[in-house]
């Protein structure tokens, strides 16, 4: 990434709130990057720091130490009022639309453009044609209380657009929608990026998101990025436990790990059986893994789980299965398995013992 490409740069940021006398680390020595005109997804559960994170893009909060650089300007070294100038070129989405009950859709979406100079007549048409864009020109006198949740967040959209900002920043944006309004909305930004060439930031504790518009991720957690990446390589090979929680989480692999306890399937193995959990990427299949363990070896596995999922062009496939086999054969199988790619978990013994090539 050369330094022209980047659209957000934030080094080392540190940021401590003092509660009751007690200092809480909200960030921990955080450093980001983000190439402009891509979509960075940031993951983490509550608390994890993700929205302290985003506001210190554009200075709502300002770090205790550490460098935040926006579209080539070093923020902490601005006057008001350029940093009111940079502020405009930072656009803002949350879960709640914070839409003004009072006025009509259009009046929203051209609130921020009052404080400009320019011409009621000129004003509207910029509202209008933001409305196009989002796609509820025919709700311009409208009042928010008359919108479904899909269709605020669409406002809140084109209001955030008013001031043609360069970046888009979406805190749990979709977190109050249905799945189907959250992929319409994951679309239009998406639309939005490519079209405007917008650089989007993506907040969300729901790695469906991330996998369905982002290019990157970043993981939070305690106030720290533990783990980034592009999209591919993370759901790949996720190196940290909570990633690998998020990246089973979008393939129903969590509830799968439920299953096992709820079903007792550990305590009810025969003493030559081997529960397995074995993860693969793109170059293996389910059927092929299945279909050479009988050929190859005279052994038939039992599927308990398999799905796979799509993700950045890549298939991560996940299965589950009963083994029935010897030690020894076990140990030839393993071998195979794990020379052909696949990531072997055994959970037999009740604890996690993991194989890879
Ligand atoms: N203004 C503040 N004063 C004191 N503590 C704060 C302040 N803002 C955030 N915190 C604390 O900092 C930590 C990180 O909060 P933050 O809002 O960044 O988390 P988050 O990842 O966005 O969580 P959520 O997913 O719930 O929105 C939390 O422990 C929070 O209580
Ligand atoms: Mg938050």
């Amino acid at each position: 990434m050369s330094a022209t490409n980047i659209a957000i740069d934030l080094q080392q940021i540190n940021v401590t709130f003092k509660r009751n006398n007690e200092n809480l680390v909200a960030l921990d020595n955080v450093s980001l990057q983000v190439e402009k005109g891509s979509i960075y997804g940031i993951i983490g559960y509550s608390g994890a720091g993700k929205s302290t994170l985003v506001r210190i893009i554009n200075l709502l909060q300002r770090p205790d130490t550490g460098s935040v650089s926006i579209l080539g300007q070093d923020l902490l070294s601005l006057h008001d009022k350029e940093l009111r100038g940079v502020r405009k070129k930072v656009g803002m989405i949350f879960q709640h639309f914070n839409l003004l009950r009072s006025r009509t859709v259009l009046n929203n979406v051209e609130y921020p453009l009052l404080s400009q100079k320019m011409s009621r007549s000129k004003r509207h048409a910029k509202a209008l044609e933001l409305l196009k864009l989002v796609g509820l020109d025919e709700y311009a006198k409208a009042y928010p209380d008359e919108l479904s949740g899909g269709q605020k967040q669409r406002v809140a959209i084109a209001r955030a657009l008013a001031n043609n900002p360069d970046v888009l920043i979406s805190d749990e944006a979709t977190s109050a929608l249905d799945p189907q309004t959250t992929e319409d909305i994951l679309q239009l930004l998406k639309h939005l990026n490519e079209k405007l060439g917008l650089t989007i930031v993506l907040i969300t504790h729901e790695m469906q998101v991330i996998k369905s518009i982002c290019q990157n991720v970043a993981v939070m957690e305690k106030g720290r990025i533990i783990e980034k990446g592009s999209v591919s390589e993370v759901f790949t090979a996720p190196k940290q436990a909570l990633t690998q929680k998020f990246v089973e989480s979008a393939a129903n692999v969590t509830e799968m790990r439920q299953q096992i306890s709820d079903d007792h399937l550990i305590e009810n193995l025969q003493s030559n059986e081997r529960l397995l959990y074995l993860r693969f990427s793109s170059e293996v299949t389910s059927e092929a893994v299945i279909s050479s363990l009988a050929i190859k070896y005279g052994i038939s596995a039992s599927i308990l789980f398999a799905n796979v999922q799509k993700v950045a062009q890549l298939s991560l496939g996940y299965m589950l299965i009963v083994l029935t086999a010897s030690d020894e054969h076990f140990a030839t199988i393993l071998d195979y398995l794990t020379t052909v790619g696949v990531v072997v978990t055994d959970f037999s013994t009740g604890e996690e013992q993991i194989y890879v090539s």
